[in-house]
């Protein structure tokens, strides 16, 4: 069985053997409601990892569940990374991916720090194209509406002892979305959490490993409870500055700065982020990307120089904050209301991923 390395000089990738379902789904119907990430398309991507051989049998197959040993360390020892990123439907019937490249390269940052074997970056933008144009009639095109793409790794080996698996699986799920949140574009109410911690020095934060979302549970539990849609997370070591919100990278304009934490190794790397701060420089703006303390920015949204706050990232795009609450303080942001800036950067990104707006920065992988 060829493997998946790039063979020298050749650079030609294994084909990816296509079985086609005899049994197509029900697609979801314009105009209705469309939920996140709740329905999946007709077929997956998968391909198999084993020591020795590297990554064989890329193969797309109809959507089903499968079987797997229950033992299979994955289960044990939460040895599992996952990304997430979404294909667009243009208007003039091309499809847009938005820096696919950029996924892979981060899937194998965390993979790397949970030692999974690494993926070839090329091969897997080349997989998801091919499934994705298999399964191009499920691409929503409604408001807020796209291709949620789900790639993950889990490790396989049957075995109870503790060290890396020997054999992996990598798929690709393909979820027709709308909005993160059930609202859309209107600014959400956050809590800053102040007893549990997501990530500390030296640990997983920087990578999408399940187990970083799983210990995040708790806290997001709490806060929905007590009426708000997302946590913000502190440090881990003095629990002082801040970090990021459960799915979402956090900006704050000050003074007409914008300003986010410095990616420290605790914080999710965000593509939008990037892409955020890549808009804010080309718009001329000022960007300080530093450690922000929690007391700052109470203090900067009771004085009025916290202009807007946002979060931002592939499921929620820009996601205004309206309230954000620290023990017994709560901040108003802009009134509630979407900040001009907020506006712009959520403007520019579904405009280029939707095709509408130009995409000088070279972000679209357009087929
Ligand atoms: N931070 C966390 C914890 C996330 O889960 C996400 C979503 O992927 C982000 C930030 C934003 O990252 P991206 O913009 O690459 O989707
Ligand atoms: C994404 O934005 O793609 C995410 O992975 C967030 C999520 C955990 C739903």
């Amino acid at each position: 069985m060829p493997s998946i390395q790039k063979m020298e000089g050749l650079y030609m990738f294994p084909e990816i053997k296509i079985t086609l379902t005899e049994t197509p789904k029900a697609k979801p119907v314009a105009g209705e409601p469309l939920a996140f990430g709740r329905k999946f398309t007709d077929h997956m991507f998968v391909m198999d990892y084993v020591r020795g051989e590297g990554w064989i049998n890329p193969r797309i197959e109809p959507y089903a569940p499968f079987e797997i040993d229950p033992a299979a360390m994955v289960f044990h020892y939460g040895q599992a990374v996952f990304e997430g990123l979404k294909a667009y439907k243009c208007e003039d019937g091309t499809i847009n991916l938005f820096r696919p490249a950029c996924n892979f390269e981060r899937m194998n940052k965390s993979n790397e720090r949970l030692v999974i074997p690494e993926v070839d970056v090329d091969f897997c933008v080349h997989a998801l194209k091919t499934l994705v144009n298999i399964e191009k009639d499920w691409i929503p095109s409604g408001k807020g509406e796209s291709l949620y793409i789900r790639p993950f790794v889990i490790a396989t080996d049957p075995f109870l002892g503790v060290r890396p698996s020997d054999t992996y699986k990598f798929f690709i799920l393909l979820s027709p979305s709308g909005a993160y949140y059930a609202h859309g574009i209107s600014p959400v109410k956050i809590y800053v959490e102040d007893t549990y911690v997501r990530a500390v020095r030296g640990g997983t934060g920087f990578t999408k490993c399940s187990g970083n979302y799983a210990c995040s549970l708790v806290a997001q539990t709490i806060a929905h409870d007590k009426g708000y849609e997302q946590v913000l997370w502190l440090d881990g070591v003095e629990q002082k500055y801040i970090e990021e919100v459960g799915a979402m990278n956090i900006m704050f304009v000050i003074n007409n700065k914008l300003v986010t934490p410095m990616l420290n190794g605790s914080i999710l790397p965000g593509i939008t982020r990037r892409s955020c701060i890549e808009i804010a420089k080309s718009l001329g703006l000022e960007v300080e990307e530093r450690r922000i303390s929690i007391d700052e920015i109470m203090a900067a949204g009771k004085d009025g120089s916290m202009q807007e706050c946002f979060g931002c990232g592939t499921a929620a795009v820009v996601s205004p904050v309206g309230e954000l609450r620290y023990e017994d303080e709560v901040i108003h942001i802009n009134n509630g209301e979407i900040g001009p800036l907020t506006q712009k950067f959520y403007d520019t990104i579904t405009g280029i991923q939707s095709g509408k707006v130009e995409d000088t920065f070279g972000w679209v992988t357009k087929f």
